[in-house]
């Protein structure tokens, strides 16, 4: 029988409880996506609530495109020593932290994005305008920068990395077949869809050695027609598996999902664990680790998740928004469910819950 307060192990790394902070925006970097006390201090806060497993929000590995501001980034040396003052910080706590490395590629919230990367640039996408196809060259410059981002993020005390390839951001975008209709090798079949994924992963195993975690986000569908496919991702993760990946967290959607299919849902009691069903079958057919994320409010119904299948970690994003120290209730006996009520107001340029906001 597994409990959700087991000790466990991804390689190295000893992990103290099998819950995960999903990867969050936090809205606490600069407007460079330099580290603020700000930022620190959050991370301190999420350190001390007991969380085992801390990914940070989407961190971005190049300045190329114009940088979200308040979003995180790691697109050169001098952002090493300013984070391995944060890693220090979750460290104190027993806590690890894992790096979560993106290009926002057509994605990018900018008011002024600058270039907006993409595999293709369609004409009258819904959801964005003026993307720009990248080039061969294109490509290997953001392999170079994931690459550098996981080199950069090691040598600043992260225990791991985890490449967002989820939610339509580039690599996401690279993956769904509405997104990437290349006549190259980086389109068409579901492989070739998946390589520039699978060529990053195993570039960054080569820069970083063995022992070092190396995670992705995927979509287990996109939920939207032309989408990636449960069947498809299931194959990429074996894919990744073979790559040297050493866990896999399992999303959903993107901004062009149908109604209530996306990434970030309403949860009923019905529709907790949403992406439970994908992760699960996802897990059979994999022997890494497999982490489920999405509408997780219950602990008792969370015990049941990792004993019932071979799901290994949950993760969770707006519970812990609202109450950091959520883990530590729950360790400490007060059972009750997440005081989360799943209303997504918590977006915004900082990071926050209304319900915890103090008043002015
Ligand atoms: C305010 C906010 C910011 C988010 N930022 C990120 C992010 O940076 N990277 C990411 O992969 N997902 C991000 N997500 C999605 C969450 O990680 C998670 O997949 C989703 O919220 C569902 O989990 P939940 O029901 O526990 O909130 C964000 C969600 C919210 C609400």
């Amino acid at each position: 029988m597994k409990t959700l307060f087991d000790e466990t192990q991804l390689l190295e790394l000893k992990i103290k409880n099998r819950f995960v902070r999903s990867a969050t925006h936090d809205g606490r970097a600069d407007g460079l996506g330099h580290v603020t006390q700000k930022l620190i201090d959050h991370y301190e806060e999420l350190a001390k609530g007991g969380i085992g497993t801390i990914i940070t929000g989407l961190t971005n590995v190049t300045d190329l495109e114009k940088i979200v501001p308040t979003q995180m980034a790691i697109y050169d040396d001098s952002f090493i020593p300013e984070y391995k003052k944060l890693t220090d910080v979750v460290h104190k706590y027993n806590a690890n932290i894992i790096v979560q490395l993106v290009c926002n590629g057509a994605q990018n919230r900018s008011k002024n994005p600058g270039v907006l990367w993409a595999p293709s640039a369609i004409e009258g996408e819904p959801t964005v305008a003026g993307a720009t196809e990248m080039t061969k060259a294109d490509i290997q410059l953001m392999k170079d920068a994931f690459v550098n981002g996981a080199i950069r993020a090691k040598k600043a005390g992260f225990d791991g990395v985890q490449l967002h390839a989820a939610h339509g951001y580039l690599l996401s975008r690279f993956l769904t077949p509405y997104f990437n209709r290349r006549t190259d090798e980086y389109g068409g079949s579901t492989g070739n869809r998946a390589r520039i994924v699978l060529e990053i992963c195993s570039s960054i195993r080569e820069a970083v050695g063995p022992d070092y975690p190396i995670l992705a986000k995927i979509n287990c569908s996109d939920f939207m027609d032309q989408g990636l496919t449960p069947d498809e991702c299931k194959y990429i993760c074996i894919l990744l598996e073979g790559v040297g990946l050493n866990a896999i967290e399992i999303s959903g959607g993107t901004a062009l999902s149908r109604a209530n299919e996306g990434v970030i849902r309403k949860v009923t009691t019905n529709t907790e664990s949403y992406f439970k069903k994908y992760a699960s079958e996802i897990a059979e057919a994999l022997n890494i680790p497999v982490i489920c994320v999405g509408g997780h409010r219950e602990i008792n119904r969370l015990e049941d998740v990792v004993n019932q299948t071979k799901i290994e970690y949950i993760s969770l994003c707006r519970p812990f928004i609202r109450e950091p120290g959520l883990i530590n209730r729950w360790s400490d006996g007060d059972t009750a469910p997440a005081k989360c009520i799943s209303c997504s107001k918590c977006f915004g340029t900082e990071t926050q819950c209304i319900f915890n906001k103090q008043a002015q």
